[in-house]
């Protein structure tokens, strides 16, 4: 009953984690993003990834989803906690507020993107009604309302395919579609992980408004403090979170 905890940007090392191990997996989907990080973290196993690498330098599109969640999987992870940088687009995804998305709508191309391709016994078509799983999701919040955190509780996550970021049509016509954050890393990875069945959540920070939300360029800088901002909120539930396992 292994907790696997993957780290986008701004959560390339878990603070607080006591590392007993690092895993350099081999897989056959090639390589993970970096070592696995197993190792105690409040008394709870915990198994850690950087989602871009460490040093952080692969971009979202170029991720190798499947390594890294056969990997999981392999070092005997259950259940993946995700957290990830997104842009606000709804009213409530102000930055630096966290979100714990319900659904997502998937807008990339050209990423692998299932384990069911080859040497199949037969077409397999997982149920994705619900992308992130309600108990996890539920153990989240319970711990927000804890820690006296202010999360938005569901949301519909759209997961682009970068890296660039979008345009201001791009971001109305998402909208549109019922999206509340952007972000660039959500899919494959949590429809991998239902394939290999493996409870999954995601904890998004919003790290700026998404574009034309506001009249001012969106610049790293400003990503990146915003984001530093969440992340100390994050950080909060992500320990009772990890205890209450
Ligand atoms: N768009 C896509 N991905 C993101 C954004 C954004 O505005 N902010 C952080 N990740």
């Amino acid at each position: 009953m292994s907790l696997g905890i993957i780290g986008g940007t701004g959560l390339t090392e878990l603070n607080g984690l006591a590392v007993e191990k690092e895993k350099t997996l081999k897989t056959p989907f090639g390589a993970p993003s970096a070592p696995f990080v197993i190792g105690k973290f409040r008394g709870e196993k915990v198994i850690f990834l950087a989602r871009h690498g460490r040093p952080h330098k692969i971009p979202p599109h170029m991720i190798n989803y499947r390594a890294n969640m056969w990997g999981m999987k392999k070092l005997g992870a259950t259940r993946i906690l995700s957290v990830m940088a997104v842009g606000g687009i709804t009213k409530k995804m102000k930055p630096m507020r966290i979100v714990i998305p319900d659904q997502i709508i998937d807008y990339t191309y050209a990423r692998k993107h299932t384990f069911f391709a080859k040497n199949l016994k037969e077409v397999t078509h997982i149920d994705f009604s619900h992308p992130y799983t309600p108990a996890l999701r539920n153990d989240l919040i319970r711990e927000a309302k804890k820690k006296k955190i202010k999360v938005v509780k569901t949301g519909t996550y759209g997961c682009t395919q970068g890296p660039r970021l979008e345009s201001g049509a791009e971001i109305l016509r998402m909208q549109s579609d019922g999206c509340d954050v952007v972000g660039m890393t959500g899919m494959p990875e949590a429809a991998l992980a239902h394939e290999l069945n493996l409870d999954y959540a995601g904890m998004a920070i919003v790290a700026n408004w998404a574009a034309g939300k506001t009249d001012s360029e969106i610049t790293m800088e400003d990503i990146h403090y915003y984001l530093a901002e969440g992340m100390k909120s994050a950080m909060l539930i992500l320990s009772g979170f990890i205890r209450s396992e």
